[in-house]
């Protein structure tokens, strides 16, 4: 039931709420969420996910790829990076292997250097030879990169900036999904107060991920004549780079609960004047979607009074980087947030895309082995889901998840001593996801 209220900007809830508009099934919920963030030319995603949303127990719906080769082999460019990237990437990949001995299909893995690791290997973030590999591959499968052991480097040569963005900018991938899910039984593992989180939400975010100040040229650093320092970076939106980023929103929306909320700063910003007028435009083709506007600052705030408020969360890129930290931990853990960042639609009708924790290298507990490899395992599903078209494989990796989470398995990140949990390591995690994946 989805709940029509006024959206008020401002002081208000981007949205009234009520317990109606939680999808009451906790399977439907998650796996509908995961199975609804189409993009905007993938029609036979967007019906194949449609059906999910209703039907989602149903196996004959996962059946819409049945016409693809079976025993086919599938290129992935694997960069585990640094941190915990590496420790994460191993839990991936073992269930990526049971994945592909459960569908007759084959992983080739290309494993390259990124970040730091490759700076120390052969002296820069990202060697040609990881973005040849990537160009090579169905899709990139990427760990995290960045540590305080390069932080004294130029600033355009550490790991973020020399590898990170430069991938995003060189694919194309302006897409950026978060799905922001809040397990009904990880509820107690949210900061939040319990009453606010009580039967879990979900949140997709939708960030922008090519353009605004991440990118926007001029940037600059200039020592001026009396001796002060001047830095500038540029906020620079085109309008068809807002109205693609939109069409993506809304089409996810449509395929949710049919609500956006687009996040902005018009109060003061010119991108965000043009952002907020192009979203009005856009949502024009979506009569079935209703749109909501929320300053940034409001939107921090709604997002921890209210998180089952929102349905699909659109932004820029610095806004979304940080509004998807927050929705993560009000969700229980950045170790859970997995995210798809999605370029130009293949032939095949699916996307090349890059697969990533949001959740960064943790330096503090890197090399431990209690890192949370949920994130990891939850963006090698959105792969399978997005860039090779196996739904149904991607689905069975969340059940898996969900699974584990239900049965009270938690990584120190979302541990609380809650009676029925227990802690476990990474590996522990990803062997228990791989036994209830069967
Ligand atoms: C993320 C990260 C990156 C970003 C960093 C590592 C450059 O925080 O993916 O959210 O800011 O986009
Ligand atoms: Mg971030």
């Amino acid at each position: 039931m989805i709940l029509r209220a006024r959206y008020e900007q401002a002081a208000s809830p981007a949205r009234e709420c009520g317990p109606g508009q939680i999808v009451a099934d906790e399977k439907l919920c998650a796996s509908a969420s995961l199975a609804m963030l189409s993009g905007p030319t993938l029609a036979s995603h967007r019906n194949q996910a449609q059906v999910s949303q209703y039907r989602p127990l149903d196996p004959a719906l996962f059946h819409v790829h049945q016409n693809r080769p079976m025993s086919r082999t599938y290129n992935l460019a694997v960069l585990p990076g640094d941190g915990i990237g590496p420790e994460v990437m191993a839990e991936a990949i073992k269930v990526l292997n049971a994945v592909a001995a459960k569908n007759d299909i084959a992983f080739n893995y290309n494993h390259q250097l990124v970040g730091g690791a490759a700076i120390d290997a052969v002296g820069k973030a990202l060697p040609a030879e990881t973005i040849a590999a990537c160009e090579a591959s169905d899709a990139i499968l990427f760990g995290s990169v960045g540590g305080p052991k390069w932080e004294k480097m130029p600033p355009n040569e550490q790991p973020e900036r020399a590898a990170l963005l430069p991938l995003r900018k060189h694919f194309g991938l302006f897409a950026n999904l978060r799905p922001g899910i809040c397990y009904p039984a990880l509820t107690a593992s949210s900061p939040v107060r319990a009453d606010l989180v009580e039967g879990g939400f979900d949140v997709l975010c939708v960030r922008e991920l090519t353009g605004g100040l991440y990118f926007g040229q001029p940037k600059s650093r200039t020592t001026l004549p009396d001796g002060d320092i001047e830095v500038i970076d540029t906020m620079v939106y085109k309008k068809s780079e807002i109205e693609r980023i939109g069409h993506v929103a809304f089409k996810a929306a449509q395929l949710r609960n049919k609500h956006v909320t687009s996040v902005d700063k018009a109060n003061v910003l010119t991108n965000s004047v043009l952002w907020r007028e192009t979203m009005v435009e856009v949502a024009q083709q979506y009569p079935d979607v209703t749109l909501a506007h929320l300053y940034v600052d409001n939107a921090a705030m709604q997002l921890i009074k209210a998180p089952r408020s929102f349905d699909v969360m659109v932004t820029e890129n610095l806004f979304g980087d940080i509004l998807s930290d927050e929705m993560a931990m009000i969700a229980g853990s950045l170790g859970m947030l997995a995210s798809a960042s999605l370029g130009k639609v293949k032939g095949d009708g699916l996307y090349f895309g890059l697969f990533e924790p949001s959740g960064g290298t943790a330096p503090d507990i890197a090399g431990m082995g209690i890192a949370n490899p949920i994130a990891q395992i939850l963006s090698s599903a959105l792969l399978l889901r997005f860039s090779l078209g196996l739904e149904e494989a991607a689905v069975a990796i969340e059940n898996a998840v969900r699974q584990v989470i239900g049965d009270g398995l938690r990584t120190g990140d979302i541990f609380t001593g809650a009676p029925g949990t227990r802690k476990v390591n990474t590996t522990e995690m990803g062997d228990a996801i791989l036994a209830a994946l069967g």
